[in-house]
């Protein structure tokens, strides 16, 4: 909430100075703001219809991915990369756009084609990211934050994030990314990485595997606990920290070894190149079928701990009953739906409301769980 009020500063005195509204940057999220900022905003932006979703890809073999047609390229001034090792890797090999902002259907046919990622699995994550981080209005989303790792970008406006914003999708106790108390909440930290292989040597005979996977989630945790007195643990971070520990192994091997006794085993050096330079190891190929957060109970049962928070002090984590748990998926899509994105939009009208419609409704679909019934906070039209 402190970067919303802080943006909310940084508008009033925009318009009380004179500057140009029109310095709204495409991909910065609408989430958030005022009625009297939406109305300012929203028609200086270039709309795009809400898109329907893309079909799902055909071709779900293992191949190439670091292919002439979508080779490396280092950041130009400007290029936005983010938390996500995936997404950056991505978009530095052309996959994606290489400013590091794209639509949502971009992600889902990207993560498909280059990682073999889940038709439903993309669609739920992409359209719940947009939801809280994307600009529903110009169909965009930035990988990253405000701030591209080759320097400042002078129209992006302070506090504007995407997927670097703390609390709605980013969160704490990352694996290689330290938490957002800490100062730098999406940037490639070598320390914890160092920590990587050490859990990699110890628990994986220097591999990262579903072992290593689940006593790394849980020291993580720990260090959160005893040093972040802000730190929070609460649905959605609870599911996307236990799905994350998992997609090193399920994404960053390559293809070619499923099936043999390297499955499921990541070295050092690709796990490197993914995760601080956004690169593919050379001759990657990805994943032998549609891949998704496999694993993940595994990971969590290595050291059960229920979703929870520290209470302001280092220390102090107290557990939230009204958090969803890795058993409760339809709580997690009700608290997001009613909690986090009613929170972010309060009262949407026009093509915004229109906008919200759209993605809530990829999102729902992307679940693919009959069981959770369908929310419509904003009317069914
Ligand atoms: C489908 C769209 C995707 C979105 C919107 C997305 C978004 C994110 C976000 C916001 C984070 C930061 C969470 C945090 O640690 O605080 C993250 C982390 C992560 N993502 Fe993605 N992601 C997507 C797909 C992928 C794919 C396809 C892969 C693997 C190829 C991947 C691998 C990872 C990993 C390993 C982390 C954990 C990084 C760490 O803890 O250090 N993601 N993702
Ligand atoms: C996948 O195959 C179906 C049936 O042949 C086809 O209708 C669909 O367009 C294909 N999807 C893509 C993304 O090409
Ligand atoms: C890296 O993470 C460690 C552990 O969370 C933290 O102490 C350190 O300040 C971080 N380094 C940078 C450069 O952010
Ligand atoms: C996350 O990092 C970005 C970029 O450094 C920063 O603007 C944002 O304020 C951080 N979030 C928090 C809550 O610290
Ligand atoms: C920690 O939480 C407190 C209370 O919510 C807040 O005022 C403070 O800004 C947070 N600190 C950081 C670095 O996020
Ligand atoms: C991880 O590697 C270690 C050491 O080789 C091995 O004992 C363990 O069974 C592996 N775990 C998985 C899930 O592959
Ligand atoms: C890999 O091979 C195993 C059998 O060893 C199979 O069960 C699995 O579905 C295959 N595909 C992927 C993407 O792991
Ligand atoms: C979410 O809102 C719907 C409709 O208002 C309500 O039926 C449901 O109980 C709410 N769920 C939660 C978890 O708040």
């Amino acid at each position: 909430m402190k970067s919303f009020a802080a943006l909310s500063a940084i508008l009033a005195l925009a318009f009380t100075t004179n500057y140009q509204v029109s310095a709204f940057p495409a991909y910065a999220s609408l989430a958030g703001l005022s009625e009297p900022e939406l109305a300012a905003i929203i028609p200086t932006l270039h709309r795009r219809e809400p898109q329907p979703l893309p079909l799902p890809q055909n071709d779900t073999s293992t191949k190439l991915v670091n292919d002439a047609a979508h080779p490396w390229m280092p950041l130009r001034q400007g290029d936005i990369r983010g938390p996500c090792p995936g997404l950056n890797t991505l978009a530095s090999h052309g996959y994606l756009p290489r400013n590091g902002v794209a639509s949502p259907n971009q992600i889902i046919n990207a993560v498909q084609e280059g990682f073999n990622m889940e038709y439903n699995t993309a669609v739920f994550v992409t359209y719940a990211a947009h939801l809280v981080d994307g600009n529903l209005i110009t169909d965009r989303l930035s990988i990253g934050g405000k701030t591209p790792l080759t320097g400042p970008d002078p129209a992006a406006p302070a506090s504007v994030a995407g997927l670097s914003t703390h609390q709605v999708f980013e969160g704490d106790s990352s694996i290689t990314r330290a938490d957002a108390f800490f100062g730098n909440n999406h940037s490639f930290n070598e320390t914890l990485f160092q920590q990587f292989v050490d859990f990699s040597n110890r628990f994986g005979g220097g591999k990262y595997n579903l072992t290593v996977a689940g006593e790394l989630r849980y020291q993580r945790i720990q260090e959160s606990i005893a040093t972040n007195p802000n730190f929070t643990f609460i649905s959605p971070r609870f599911f996307t920290a236990y799905a994350e520990s998992t997609f090193p192994v399920n994404f960053f091997v390559d293809g070619r070894k499923n099936g043999t006794e390297e499955a499921g085993q990541l070295d050092m050096d690709a796990a490197r190149s993914f995760f601080e330079t956004s690169k593919f190891p050379e001759d990657f190929f990805r994943p032998a079928g549609p891949t998704g957060p496999k694993g993940i109970n595994e990971v969590f049962k290595a050291h059960p701990v229920q979703p929870g928070k520290n209470m302001g002090t280092v220390n102090s984590y107290t557990v939230d009953p009204t958090s969803a748990d890795l058993t409760k998926f339809c709580l997690l899509y009700e608290n997001f739906v009613n909690q986090t994105i009613a929170r972010l939009y309060p009262s949407p009208k026009g093509a915004l409301r229109q906008a919200l419609n759209v993605a809530l409704e990829h999102m729902y679909k992307g679940m693919a769980d009959p069981e959770c019934t369908q929310l419509f906070p904003y009317g069914q039209d």
